[in-house]
């Protein structure tokens, strides 16, 4: 049997007892669940994961997804493409240079977001492993979407239910200043509408679904849509709805893509090796699909 061991009362859990390597029996894999359902952040400590490992664990929850947005302008991929390498090495496994694309696209990372919420069907959550860690700086934050609906005024909540946001990774991009995409990239690169409060169907609870890829909201003048995003988005990440992650080598942490946000935070990235690599899992439909909300035209 697993434990679950709370960081904070309702927000991440530690799981100890589990051997992600090994194959899970049915009752572990339900337990995990309904605790990741529960906390929506989930920490695996002390894993030694293969790739197949990592993306058999990941198929649990869902179809892995295979397609990155950065093409091969940026060099060659170290990982395969159904993980996200989140490192700052470049293809022979050396440090990226300080003027590398790569890094300059990976910037946007220390934007608050929620993993492919840019895209039609967007992230349903996300596995990242750990190989080797900074030994100061790069920790992951979270902050808790449900909580922070929760704190709304009901004025407030009144005047979101039913908004669609677009989401698009041009709009993260362009805030952290990068917007030297190519061609190939512009096409591939995806808008989606998405609810700004959603129901998290296996437990009922609502939340708010902000992110840094969300640039406007539909029906209203552009400047007031991206003005009500940065201040809900300010309101998520105010501390009492936060938790910063310390990595380890070996770490495995889960997040719920559609009530969370994170960010990486800043390391001497042109000193220290970090190695770390991401699975994203599919979400079942559009947010507003789920909800039978009609897709804005
Ligand atoms: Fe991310």
């Amino acid at each position: 049997m697993i434990t679950v061991n709370p960081v904070t009362p309702d927000f991440v859990a530690e799981i100890g007892d589990v051997d992600l390597s090994r194959p899970l029996s049915a009752a572990d894999i339900a337990d995990i669940k309904q605790a990741f359902w529960k906390f929506a952040v989930l920490i695996f400590p002390e894993q030694a994961l293969s790739a197949e490992n990592h993306i058999a664990f990941a198929e649990q929850f869902g179809p892995v997804e295979a397609d990155r947005v950065l093409d091969t302008k940026s060099g060659p991929n170290r990982v395969d493409t159904r993980f996200s390498d989140v490192s700052n090495l470049d293809a022979t496994g050396k440090i990226w240079s300080e003027d590398s694309r790569k890094r300059m696209y990976k910037a946007a990372n220390k934007l608050w977001h929620s993993d492919s919420s840019f895209r039609h069907r967007p992230g349903l959550c996300s596995l990242l492993y750990a190989h080797t860690v900074a030994p100061v700086g790069g920790q992951t934050e979270f902050a808790d979407q449900r909580a922070a609906w929760d704190a709304l005024p009901e004025a407030m909540k009144r005047r979101l239910e039913g908004l669609i946001a677009e989401h698009s990774i041009a709009t993260s991009r362009r805030l952290s200043g990068f917007a030297d995409f190519t061609e190939e990239e512009g096409r591939r690169m995806s808008y989606a509408p998405q609810l700004l409060v959603r129901t998290l169907p296996e437990t009922g609870r609502r939340t708010l679904y902000v992110a840094a890829h969300a640039g406007r909201i539909f029906g209203m003048p552009d400047a007031d849509g991206q003005a009500l995003i940065n201040e809900l988005i300010a309101h998520v990440t105010r501390r009492q709805f936060v938790h910063s992650h310390r990595w380890r080598p070996k770490d495995l942490v889960m997040w719920d893509n559609r009530c969370t946000l994170h960010r990486g935070m800043d390391y001497d990235d042109l000193r220290w090796v970090r190695d770390m690599r991401r699975t994203t899992v599919s979400d079942i439909a559009n947010s507003c699909e789920q909800e039978g909300v009609a897709l804005p035209v």
